[in-house]
């Protein structure tokens, strides 16, 4: 076990750059499956989610290399549909193996997925359109298996916007006989990017970004070399940790795009920031203002940096306000920030944060994984030690965070836990 101990009070000052994105290369991971030779990767990000997955590919039989953000895959070979890795019950996205697998093989069985504990998180939107292609799914101790002699295109609507059922049913649907129409989907980048690396390896998907979809099946799928967007959500922690911390931080390796939602919202507090073509530049000086705040599906205000920007806010001039409309449960994060002396009630999906002077270090859990960054960014601008534990949360979605904060003149260690 290990924590990370944060003296606070430092700006943030200098260059960094992102990697890649979580949420896609998690897709894109398991999309290699859907083909049959060699895939090459870059911009991967060196962190456990992406771990986990090539743990439950080598238990499939497969030799992933992964070498300096580098991933170099053979996916001629897979022994088995069957994935008993315990491993992918830590992980939400392990699911993505339902889809890909069933598309190329016509089977797929895994343990139940994980991932943090936020809110009930059903699967039933996947389940739905797996079904709806002719796939036959059962879900029974602790297990979901999925299975069809041939899958079928079909027009599905999506009862909810979702990210993971998106792309799950996408997968399937592109190796399916026929089009499928996939209507109310998610726009995220990720889905886009999985969207494009599929079309990359010879799949014919249109809509991608919209709210429908089209997508024409093909028989099979090609190899070839694809480099994963950068992580949005990554950049927006560090953009908040460079505004909490009065800093000037410059992002490297940014779509500045996909930041407008959060750039308006930090610039409403008080932020500067300014858009290069690949990169983003925050700056802030002062206390912040501060601001309020709906969770949203793409284009909207991500909930994943809904849990980071409370910890600005926290520090902010002012009530702010939190709404979560995306997760039941996404404030857990809220009670270990009031141990560090912030004031915040919370009524339903709706937190209220009144503004301090300052944070004050002290002992904090990373509750899951955009809690433990919301953690990093109070502890950094807080007066005095905090220690955070419970942080293999953070190292599934944040590749050495503490190395790219001291990059900024962080003091920020990684220590063992007893
Ligand atoms: N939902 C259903 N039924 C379904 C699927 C989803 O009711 O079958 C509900 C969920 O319960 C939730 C909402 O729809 O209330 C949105 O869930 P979604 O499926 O979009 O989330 P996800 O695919 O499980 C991905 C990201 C999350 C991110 C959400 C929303 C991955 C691996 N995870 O989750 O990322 O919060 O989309 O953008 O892509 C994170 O990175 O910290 C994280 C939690």
């Amino acid at each position: 076990m290990e924590k990370l101990v944060i003296k606070g009070g430092k700006p943030l000052v200098g260059e960094i750059t992102a990697g890649g994105s979580k949420n896609s290369v998690v897709g894109i991971l398991a999309a290699t499956l859907m083909t049959s030779g060699e895939c090459v990767l870059n911009n991967i990000p060196n962190i456990e989610d992406v771990c986990i997955l090539l743990d439950i590919f080598r238990d499939i039989g497969l030799k992933p290399t992964f070498r300096k953000n580098k991933l170099i895959i053979d996916t001629e070979k897979i022994a088995t549909t069957d994935v008993t890795t315990e491993a992918a019950t830590k992980m939400r996205a392990s699911y993505y193996l339902l889809g890909a697998l069933l598309g190329r093989f016509g089977h797929a069985s895994l343990p139940c997925p994980g991932g943090c504990d936020i809110g009930l998180r059903p699967i039933d939107q996947h389940i739905k359109g797996f079904e709806a292609l002719g796939a036959k799914v059962l879900v029974e101790g602790g297990r979901i298996s999925v299975s069809a002699d041939r899958l079928i295109g079909c027009d599905i609507v999506f009862d909810c916007v979702s990210v993971g059922a998106t792309i799950n049913v996408m997968m399937a649907a592109a190796l399916a006989r026929g089009v499928t129409q996939l209507v109310n989907v998610a726009k995220e980048p990720h889905v886009v990017d999985a969207a494009n690396f599929l079309n990359y390896m010879g799949a014919k998907i249109k809509g991608a970004g919209t709210d429908i979809m089209r997508i024409e099946g093909v028989e099979s799928l090609k190899t070839g070399e694809y480099t994963v967007i950068p992580d949005q959500i990554e950049v927006g922690t560090y953009m908040i940790a460079a505004a909490s911390t009065g800093g000037c931080v410059r992002i490297k390796n940014v779509i500045p795009k996909h930041m407008e939602t959060l750039c308006a919202k930090l610039e409403e507090m008080g932020a500067g920031v300014e858009y290069g073509d690949d990169n983003i530049l925050v700056t802030c000086q002062g206390r912040p203002q501060s601001a309020s705040v709906k969770t949203a599906v793409y284009p909207g205000f991500p909930t994943d940096l809904q849990q980071p920007l409370s910890a600005m806010m926290c520090i902010a001039e002012g009530r702010s306000t939190i709404t979560e409309t995306i997760y039941e449960n996404r404030f857990k994060h809220l009670d270990e920030l009031q141990k560090m002396g912030a004031v915040i009630s919370v009524k339903n999906n709706k937190a209220y944060i009144e503004g301090v002077e300052t944070l004050y270090g002290t002992k904090v859990n990373a509750t899951d994984l955009r809690a433990g960054a919301s953690l990093v960014i109070a502890g950094l601008s807080a007066r005095g030690t905090t220690e955070i534990y419970n942080i293999e949360h953070i190292d599934r979605g944040y590749e050495a965070i503490e190395k790219k904060l001291r990059r900024l003149g962080a003091d920020i260690v990684r220590e063992r836990a007893d």
